[in-house]
């Protein structure tokens, strides 16, 4: 059951970083723990859809919800493009498993759009992080799931990951392994649908980072993140390489400001925890940090912080504003 239109219906000309974002019928954009595809012409915003009115502890993953934009700004809801299995409970992807953060790539050579996402049988909870796999021919989907990998190398999988392309076409799961939190590495298959080589530690990454997102730039990459409290805000952090596997040398905090709907600054990243950067279309060096604001006791009503990414003197820069629109990235320096 979708959540009640809430908002009025109006076509958004700002970013207004945390507060209700109502797509197109008004209702709270329900895509947390998201990211961002660009293709043909319009973006496409997957994230977790939680049930409504849903406790966490409950289960509240309903599945990958999309939306779609031009502007970034004004989003159609597209449905749930990767449904929990509702029918099934002996299904991998049945419905009381966790199913987080998904990523979408497409692959120029299969022609696929293939989402992969934290995927926690019911029975195990977060003590064992799967990885799904789904596949689309267009990225409006449906999704369908192929089949779930135990990364990491150590049994146990591994949490919040990277799902991304480096200079050579090449696809890459990153991500936090468990249970002992090194940060880790493998190429997938060029057909993006399993690793293909031994997951290796990427050095220079602190242990604990989670909510990774990746901004190609300065010849090289950088790599924000969080630590590791749950639901919970705390400090994120920063670091770049010039090899997208490391190593990673680690930068200061990169967020600057107080968010005033709640008071948090860089020590808690504005109540926030990473999800993405979004590179701008047409706008080259252009970037967007994503955020979640979690609300775990009604997981749906969670909220979002875009804000734009400036990169100086070497390091990312996320200044709190209350609103904002593309037009900072046409200033000389985004003031
Ligand atoms: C966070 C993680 C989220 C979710 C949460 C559960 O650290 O980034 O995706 O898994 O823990 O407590």
């Amino acid at each position: 059951m979708p959540n009640p239109p809430s908002f009025p219906v109006e076509i958004r000309t700002s970013f207004k970083p945390g507060i209700p974002w109502p797509d197109n019928n008004g209702v709270h954009i329900n895509a947390h723990g998201g990211g961002v595809i660009f293709h043909a012409g319009f973006y496409y915003w997957y994230g977790e859809s939680k049930y409504p009115g849903r406790d966490e502890k409950e289960r509240a993953d309903a599945g990958t919800h999309c939306y779609r934009s031009t502007d970034l700004m004004n989003w159609t809801d597209m449905g749930i493009v990767m449904p929990m299995d509702e029918n099934d409970p002996q299904s991998e992807t049945a419905v009381g498993s966790i199913c987080e953060r998904p990523k979408v790539l497409f692959n120029p050579s299969t022609k696929k759009f293939v989402m992969i996402f934290k995927l926690y049988p019911e029975s195990t909870g977060y003590l064992i992080g799967y990885v799904g796999v789904a596949t689309a021919d267009v990225p409006e989907g449906p999704f369908t799931y192929q089949h779930r990998f135990n990364g990491g190398g150590l049994g146990h999988g591994t949490g919040d990951f990277l799902f991304v392309i480096d200079a050579q076409g090449a696809a890459w799961h990153m991500g936090v392994r468990k249970p002992d939190k090194v940060f880790v590495a493998a190429r997938m298959r060029p057909d993006f649908l399993m690793p293909e080589t031994d997951y290796v530690p990427v050095e220079g990454i602190e242990r604990h980072t989670e909510a990774p997102a990746l901004i190609p730039a300065d010849g090289g990459y950088y790599l924000i993140g969080s630590g590791s409290t749950g639901w919970d805000p705390n400090v994120a952090r920063a670091f770049f390489s010039k090899h997208l596997t490391g190593p990673y040398r680690q930068l200061p905090c990169p967020c600057e400001g107080v968010n005033p709907h709640n008071n948090l600054g860089p020590e808690k990243t504005f109540g926030g925890q990473s999800s993405f950067v979004i590179p701008v279309e047409g706008k080259p060096g252009a970037f967007i940090a994503m955020f979640d604001l979690w609300t775990p006791r009604i997981a749906s009503n969670g909220g979002y912080v875009w804000l734009p990414v400036e990169i100086k003197d070497g390091a990312p820069k996320i200044r709190w504003r209350t609103e904002w629109d593309l037009s900072v990235f046409d200033r000389s320096s985004a003031a």
